[in-house]
């Protein structure tokens, strides 16, 4: 996902430009670029790969000027070099952009025909050229943003500066996040709260298709159809907002170890410490009620959800459905009005999250969304939000966020079934037990990870991987091949225990590690039985498990001992191992573990 960031300062921007987008790199990118208006004239700034080469270029060739733009760029239209860099200008219009102009092929076609010339290949030039063509027929920046934005379909937020003008900023905002921050003397546009934390703590969301003309003393918001508009202005939590990484080498470690804070940061906002039972504020439906509940998500998320079907359907006897959101997006699923509709993501963001939630909601469905990010998209569209609260996750493999969700999308499991009677008091107090020692479990856990060091010896020389697991813990071997390919770059598939025998074994040989995620359930034996048919063929097997003096067959490459858990509860710890099985391998590979290539936080484009 591609950072904004936009000032209006009362002294030389470049310095504060390139800072604010340090605080955005944990949203993946793989250029950089700024540009100021100095003396009424627009000058940049731009290069290839991490912001360290944007500053070498600075360096020595400094940019002035008290108003200017920075944007780091995640590459959708266009290789990741220099000239694909934003800000994208003309002499009279420089432009930074998040999104994707669906029609800019089209418009790049119309201008070229009216003898304008491209120098990159990406969508966001044309929105350079295109408001300087209406600048040129109108007379009038703002009057010129108002023209072109009505000709871009699909998705940008915009900061936009002007030669001439070097007291005013323009940003617009439609399907991807875009704040004002508002300063002393000074005023900002930014992706996210983050970004403006060093500025300000007082920030203005726009809302889809809004558009605001910004100068240091004040902001006029106007929708697309040019009606003035009032946004809240609010003071933000900057506090949640620190990205630094203390005394750890990464943030995704600094965030593993996060995990029993956060952990019980979001249990305290969904259990009755006095009672011992779930607690929720008051729901737009029943789940009595609901006749099914169809999930939607994308990655990691969506290993989360996968976790959650499980337990509706075991502990509150309500059948779901669940799909990838780039594939339910599109698959027209007829839906029985009055479902409920769970989307769950981190940032949310993640645009086909979000075309999957405006499915649901023209299918009349109860829309329920777990967000990390209370100020997102997919917040603003929900019915209910049920927040997670992982604090802000910098590292691209997303960890404290997941077990988060998985911590709300337990207690609303438990919620479901004693609205439908479907579980007992006791068992919703042994339940929601389990689930309040999940925190110290993965505090004493984390007290000695020298195992993985080792394995990740083993681990980054293979090709190959394969994670296998049944029942809950399936979608956590799904989740691990996700962890390890995304951060180490080594090929991992997660696979159900059961499906090995119907071609995957194939694959098995004394080159392919298999991990296994095997507690100690009612369907252990089953998996023990697939490990012995892999390892009988050579494979080097870890196991990841409660068990005490497993015979798989053959020597294991590693036992990793897991405390006996509540089966309730066990993708909560055994996230852990997987998480640290990942992190450990990648540092070995010497990748980079926060911001693994071609990666970016949140997916904001199709
Ligand atoms: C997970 O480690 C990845 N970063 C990715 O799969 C992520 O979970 C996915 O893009 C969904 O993001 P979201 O939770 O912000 O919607």
């Amino acid at each position: 996902m591609c950072g904004i960031i936009g000032i209006l300062g009362k002294e030389a921007v470049a310095d504060d430009l390139v800072d604010a987008l340090r605080r955005l790199e944990y949203r993946g990118y793989d250029s950089a670029g700024i540009a100021t208006v100095d003396s009424g004239r627009l000058d940049r700034r731009r290069a290839e790969g991490k912001l360290k080469n944007l500053q070498k270029v600075l360096n020595t060739q400094p940019l002035a000027g008290l108003t200017g733009i920075g944007h780091t760029r995640w590459a959708t239209h266009g290789a990741p070099t220099e000239q694909n860099a934003h800000p994208h200008a003309t002499s009279e219009v420089s432009v930074v952009h998040n999104g994707i102009i669906e029609n800019f092929q089209s418009l790049r076609a119309s201008l070229e025909a009216r003898g304008v010339r491209f120098d990159s290949q990406t969508d966001t030039e044309v929105i350079a050229h295109l408001i300087t063509e209406e600048l040129h027929s109108l007379g009038n920046p703002i009057k010129a943003v108002a023209a072109a934005l009505k000709q871009f379909e699909g998705a940008f937020a915009l900061a936009i500066i002007f030669s001439g003008y070097d007291n005013m900023m323009i940003g617009a905002k439609k399907g991807s996040p875009l704040a004002i921050g508002h300063g002393d003397g000074e005023a900002y546009l930014g992706s996210d709260a983050i970004a403006l934390a060093p500025f300000t703590n007082e920030i203005t969301y726009l809302e889809d298709g809004d558009w605001v003309v910004l100068t240091r003393e004040n902001m006029i918001i106007r929708d697309m159809d040019g009606t003035v508009v009032q946004r809240e202005r609010q003071v933000v939590d900057v506090s949640t907002m620190a990205i630094d990484k203390g005394e750890y080498r990464h943030f995704m470690d600094k965030e593993i170890h996060e995990q029993p804070d956060v952990i019980s940061d979001t249990l305290s906002g969904y259990v009755n410490f006095t009672t011992g039972k779930v607690q929720f504020e008051e729901m737009p439906f029943s789940f009595k009620d609901l006749p099914k509940i169809t999930i939607s998500a994308c990655g990691t998320a969506y290993y989360a959800g996968l976790v959650a079907k499980y337990w509706f359907e075991r502990y509150a006897r309500i059948p779901v459905e669940i799909d990838v959101a780039s594939e339910f997006r599109y698959r027209e699923a007829p839906m029985e009005k009055g479902g409920l509709m769970m989307v769950i993501s981190q940032s949310g963001e993640t645009a086909d999250t979000l075309a999957a939630l405006k499915y649901c909601k023209q299918q009349g469905q109860h829309i329920g969304a777990i967000v990390n990010v209370r100020t997102s998209n997919m917040a603003k569209e929900a019915d209910v939000v049920w927040p997670t609260m992982a604090g802000t996750e910098i590292g691209v493999a997303s960890t404290k966020a997941f077990t988060c969700q998985l911590t709300v999308l337990a207690c609303l499991a438990i919620q479901a079934g004693r609205e439908r009677g479907t579980i007992s008091e006791e068992l919703e107090k042994e339940l929601v037990h389990a689930l309040l020692e999940i925190p110290r479990e993965i505090s004493t856990f984390l007290k000695d990870e020298s195992q993985f060091e080792e394995l990740a010896n083993s681990l980054s020389k293979a090709r190959d991987v394969m994670y296998l697991g049944r029942g809950l813990s399936f979608p956590l071997a799904m989740e691990g091949a996700l962890k390890l390919k995304e951060i180490s770059y080594i090929h991992a598939e997660g696979y159900a225990a059961g499906e090995l025998k119907h071609g995957p074994i194939a694959l098995i040989d004394e080159k392919v590690p298999v991990i296994v995620v095997a507690p100690k359930d009612y369907l252990f034996e089953k998996t023990l039985s697939n490990v012995q048919e892999v390892a009988s063929r050579g494979a080097k097997i870890v196991m990841i498990t409660d068990a005490q003096n497993v015979d798989v067959g053959n020597e294991p490459l590693a036992v990793i001992q897991m405390p006996s858990l509540h089966d309730f509860v066990t993708p909560l710890l055994y996230a852990i191992p997987i998480q640290l099985i990942s992190y450990y391998t990648a540092v070995q590979m010497g990748t980079d573990v926060d911001q693994p290539r071609n990666l970016a936080k949140s997916v904001t484009v199709e």
